[in-house]
């Protein structure tokens, strides 16, 4: 077996395994959401909104690998099963039978949840001096809350 990167007590590996395994788990969701919207969204504003939903969830299906790969790197399970995702994630599953306002709110909180879940990440990762796991988090944060933002100023 290969050494991780640092040399974390299981304590912490766990801890930080957790955390990476729930900002997956909300990537992962949120990767649905944006694909099942980019697809049922309907609207004046139709092409816009379909590019822009296509957008996120190209970003967030990378974003959701280079977190499992670092689950990997501190030699943890990477969590793999849609059901144990659902289960982990704070964002919610939607039928994407809303408006094109009410998706833009749903995708909206979900970027901020996962901005704020990666925030703990960050935190968590920088007081066990994984500062590796601190840098992926602080990066994928940034992205999320660009997102968040984005959508944001659509509702004006
Ligand atoms: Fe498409």
């Amino acid at each position: 077996m290969t050494q991780p990167a640092i040399a974390l007590s299981p304590d912490a590996q766990k801890e930080i395994a957790d955390a990476l395994n729930q900002s997956v788990a909300e990537t992962v969701v949120t990767t649905m959401l944006a694909q099942n919207f980019h697809w049922n969204v309907k609207g004046m504003a139709f092409g816009e909104l379909h590019r822009l939903f296509q957008e996120i969830y190209e970003d967030h299906f990378q974003g959701q690998d280079d977190l499992a790969e670092r689950i990997r790197a501190i030699d943890a399970h990477a969590e793999g099963m849609l059901a144990g995702m659902l289960d982990r994630s704070k964002v919610k599953e939607h039928d994407g039978h809303q408006s094109d306002r009410e998706m833009i709110e749903i995708l909206m909180k979900a970027e901020e949840t996962i901005a704020a879940t990666l925030g703990g990440l960050g935190e968590l990762a920088a007081s066990h001096g994984d500062t590796l796991t601190e840098d992926l988090a602080i990066e994928r944060g940034r992205a999320h809350e660009k997102f968040a933002w984005m959508l944001r100023a659509h509702l004006g």
